[in-house]
């Protein structure tokens, strides 16, 4: 499918503030459809599947806008890409006519054999070429764009000749595709390396970012760790505000995957995330029911270099709205055709 990126996602849909579906979070979050906008499920829990997989897949698509975010693509893998993996990918893409897809930067399988880990590759100019040829392979496959989100890592692999920035950098701009951008990962990162996340995302084509991540992490004995575990801490949700400020983002949302609090604490996180959005694309934020929103169908986006103007959101998107009902969810997905 040959696109240009930038223009594409100019006709993605807004999804406003989302969160992770997961089993154990499942029955709260169908009964708090109010609080938030849309879901993104990891599509190997659901692929070719039945049985309750089955059910909380229907009982999801019914209620909340989709989009899926992978681990097992291993886009950076010298093993072929899966035939099998990626035609199950399309179909569930296709059954939840999910806008964009997103898997990581990084290896998840050797010699056949899947490692259950998000591995960095070596940021060099071979793997680079090695990515993009896949990347285009993913796309035309999926028909649909691929993000493809920085990973936390916590060793630099032998072979690097580039910074991972420069690395990142590099992929998306030689395959024209789109960025997941979870800043947490930036500040676990940063930590970690030793570097300043401000500089590293002014380094990044950010303008590419469609949706975006946001977790909490935790501390081990050398390094901090990216666990989803924990509250997101203030320099997180600072990063986002940075980010926000800056370029259109499609979506955001909250990764939460273990010691699962009180799901009010979730909410209270949702909320933050969506108060941080509020000031500078209030199109992003105020998705849910019944609140004043545009439909992407029916409006574009600004392209990052665009100067705001009273005609346009803080954050440079058109600023045509339409009132959002029960059809929220239909108005967001016929965006995604657009
Ligand atoms: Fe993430």
């Amino acid at each position: 499918m040959a696109f240009d990126f930038l223009t594409t996602k100019k006709n993605l849909p807004v999804l406003g503030v989302g969160l992770g579906l997961r089993r154990e979070l499942a029955h709260e979050t169908f009964n708090n459809a109010d609080k938030i906008d849309w879901l993104e499920l990891v599509p190997e829990n659901y692929m070719d599947l039945g049985g309750m997989a089955r059910e909380r897949l229907e009982q999801a698509n019914s209620a909340f806008p989709l989009v899926t975010h992978g681990v097992n693509l291993s886009i950076g893998s010298t093993d072929p890409l899966s035939e099998t993996y990626l035609k199950s990918l399309k179909k569930l893409l296709d059954t939840i006519d999910a806008p964009w897809f997103s898997d990581h930067l990084c290896f998840t399988s050797i010699g056949g054999h899947y490692l259950h880990d998000l591995l960095p590759l070596p940021a060099s100019k071979e793997a680079i070429q090695h990515v993009v040829k896949r990347i285009k392979i993913v796309q035309d496959c999926i028909e649909r764009p691929l993000l493809l989100e920085n990973i936390s890592y916590y060793m630099n692999m032998p072979g690097s000749e580039l910074t991972e920035v420069q690395f990142l950098s590099d992929v998306l701009e030689k395959a024209d595709c789109g960025l997941l951008l979870d800043v947490n990962n930036v500040y676990v990162n940063s930590i970690n390396h030793n570097f300043d996340p401000y500089k590293y995302l002014n380094a990044l084509p950010i303008e590419r970012t469609v949706q975006m991540h946001v977790a909490g992490h935790s501390h081990g004995e050398e390094m901090i760790i990216d666990t989803h575990g924990n509250p997101v801490i203030e320099p997180v949700f600072e990063l986002l505000d940075y980010v926000l400020a800056r370029v259109p983002v499609n979506a955001v949302m909250l990764e939460r995957d273990q010691n699962y609090p009180e799901f009010s604490e979730i909410l209270d996180e949702l909320h933050q995330i969506r108060t941080i959005a509020a000031n500078y694309q209030p199109r992003l934020a105020n998705l849910k029911p019944g609140s004043t929103c545009a439909s992407t169908s029916e409006t574009e986006q600004a392209s990052p270099s665009s100067e705001m103007t009273p005609d346009r959101d803080r954050d440079g998107h058109d600023a045509d709205v339409i009132r959002m009902n029960s059809d929220t969810k239909r108005l967001v997905k016929r965006g995604a055709r657009a």
